[in-house]
């Protein structure tokens, strides 16, 4: 059990607008592995090679094989009680927003409605040459990396890669809406990839309380107001009891 601080209670009692900013720490319970670390995706594998629009042209079938993959593990997971806890708070909060790196669709899984993926959803495909779209399930069971329905060109996932642009529309309402919240959470994430990590520092510079959930301090925990140390599984659950027991 938690006794939380005082100011963070009040800090609560008086909030309406709420923005979750999460990485791929959140996801850890559901059995996804994080990029950083010790089990990180990125101690196993070179996101140089993996990661980037040139490798794909160079190796399409490489990085195809490599989101399969990782579809399928996301496939098998299910958001847990901390995703769940974030999707229960707009119960409580008129305004709840989820700023997201991920790109497993957990959030969405867990019934949060607000949700701007910064880095896309590893669930959506297009295709390079016409930008037509598709969904996983078109590919599901693609072994070989597809071609284009429309025009035969390549198929890649829709998600962020090194070297590329964040959807700037995703980006700047995701910023918006940081710098009108009154909390914001940073929940499982080494804040260390920018352009996503303003997204905090843009709540914090319009006066927003900061609160990082996080196993470990990170880059971001001397900015928090408050640092929960623990697994955001855990501690979500936690802060959302206190909020439907008005214990504050
Ligand atoms: P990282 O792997 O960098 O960091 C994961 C964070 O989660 C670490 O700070 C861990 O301490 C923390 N963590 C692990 N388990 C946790 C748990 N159960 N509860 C709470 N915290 C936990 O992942 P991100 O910060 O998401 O970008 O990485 C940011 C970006 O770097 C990713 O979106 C990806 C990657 O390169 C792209 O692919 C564009």
């Amino acid at each position: 059990m938690i006794h939380f601080r005082e100011d963070f209670l009040g800090k609560l009692k008086s909030a309406s607008r709420l923005v979750f900013f999460s990485g791929a720490g959140i996801s850890a319970e559901s059995g996804i592995p994080t990029f950083r670390g010790e089990e990180g995706l990125w101690k196993k594998f070179k996101p140089e090679e993996l990661a980037n629009f040139n490798s794909f042209i160079r190796n399409p079938q490489m990085v195809w094989e490599w989101y399969q993959y990782r579809r399928k593990i996301g496939k098998e997971s299910l958001p847990n009680p901390g995703h769940f806890a974030i999707a229960e708070m707009e119960k409580y909060f008129s305004d709840v927003t989820v700023v997201t790196q991920n790109v497993d669709n957990l959030h969405r899984r867990a019934g949060s409605k607000n949700i701007y993926e910064l880095h896309g959803n590893i669930e959506k495909n297009f295709c390079i040459a016409c930008h037509s779209r598709y969904d996983f399930l078109d590919f599901q069971e693609s072994v070989d990396v597809p071609r284009c329905k429309s025009c035969g060109g390549l198929i890649r996932p829709d998600v962020v890669w090194f070297g590329e642009m964040l959807p700037q529309d995703v980006f700047s309402e995701a910023e918006s809406k940081a710098s009108k919240c009154d909390i914001c959470f940073i929940v499982g994430t080494s804040g260390i990839v920018y352009p996503a990590a303003f997204i905090p520092l843009t709540a914090k510079q319009n006066g927003a309380y900061l609160v990082e959930i996080n196993i470990n301090p990170t880059e971001l925990s001397s900015t928090a107001d408050y640092s929960l140390y623990g697994r955001s599984g855990e501690i979500l659950p936690l802060i959302l009891s206190a909020v439907k027991s008005k214990e504050y």
